[in-house]
């Protein structure tokens, strides 16, 4: 059964709405709620940002939308008007800490299945705009195996799957990882291990999950590094202020920046990064980032 992925692919094969692709897309997942989706993106995206990789961090977990409450951010406007014609994306991307952009997400908004054309048009054409605009396009995903959840990790390309070392978070992980290898066209996939007690506990539980996947899936899992369990993180988010940012030494800090380092995102320059520093020091334009027609 052609199922509503293949058709979004069709629509940006078939050039209904102009992606001319320049970002990379990642969206961040996992299997059981609550084991650190959230807190992983909005770190992700400050350390991207912090090495100068434009960086839009996209809410879209569609059930239970929180990044905002996470950054204290207060929007006026969220991707519900956006896709209801209510809003522009201008108006509703936020400037937030640690010079990411976010797009704050709606709650309530489950079944992105039911959207009619016109707003799965809007939708669309929106993420075409964030993805030639931007460097990275962080997506924060729901949690679980929900056909909105699959087709925007299928859409992005590249999949961050969340885990913590609980068994339940684990099985929960794999089924994720298992599904993902029955598309048709299946994302590249990272797995990062959340809330560890030590490093050692970590490279147990990611190298025990990418020989499953390998084994009983044929399926590439890359991992692509742990984030210990950390006092500090539960104390930012009752601060309403990321850890990164509130303790930007603290353990979890020091992970996520190693996770985006893995991934290509931190710590050395990903090609725009490059670009873009090579034109300020060729060109000398250190004054002003590129204009954004957005
Ligand atoms: N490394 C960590 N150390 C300690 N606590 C953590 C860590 N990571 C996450 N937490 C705690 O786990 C809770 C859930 O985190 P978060 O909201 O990021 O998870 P989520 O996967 O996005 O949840 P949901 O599935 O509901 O979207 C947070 O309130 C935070 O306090
Ligand atoms: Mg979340």
């Amino acid at each position: 059964m052609r199922d509503q992925a293949w058709r979004l692919r069709k629509m940006v094969e078939e050039k209904v709405f102009p992606v001319r692709g320049r970002a990379r897309v990642l969206a961040v997942t996992s299997g059981k709620g609550g084991v650190g989706k959230t807190n992983i993106s909005v770190g992700l995206a400050i350390a991207a940002a912090a090495s100068g990789i434009r960086t839009v961090l996209l809410d879209g977990d569609l059930g239970l939308a929180n990044i905002d409450v996470l950054l204290d951010l207060h929007p006026r406007k969220h991707l519900g008007h956006l896709i209801d014609g209510e809003a522009s994306l201008e108006e509703v991307l936020i400037d937030s800490p640690g010079g990411i952009q976010v797009l704050p997400g709606a709650s309530g908004l489950t079944r992105v299945a039911d959207l009619g054309n016109v707003q799965k048009q809007r939708l669309l054409e929106a993420v075409a705009r964030l993805v030639e605009e931007f460097d990275l396009v962080l997506i924060d995903t729901g949690a679980g195996i929900s056909r909105a959840v699959l087709d925007l990790c299928i859409c992005a390309g590249e999949v961050l799957v969340v885990t913590t070392p609980e068994p339940t978070a684990i099985v929960d992980a794999y089924a994720m990882l298992k599904v993902f290898s029955t598309e048709a066209s299946a994302p590249k996939k990272w797995l990062v291990v959340n809330q560890v007690l030590s490093r050692g506990e970590a490279q147990q539980v990611s190298s025990r999950m990418i020989g499953l996947a390998q084994q009983f899936l044929g399926s590439e899992v890359n991992g692509c590094g742990s984030v210990l369990l950390d006092p500090r993180v539960r104390a930012s988010v009752r601060r309403r202020q990321h850890f990164s940012l509130a303790y930007p030494s603290c353990p979890a800090a020091k992970g996520v920046k190693e996770v985006a380092h893995n991934l290509g995102l931190a710590g050395r320059a990903g090609s725009h990064g490059f670009l873009n520093r090579l034109k300020e020091i060729w060109i000398g334009d250190r004054s002003r980032p590129r204009e954004r027609s957005i």
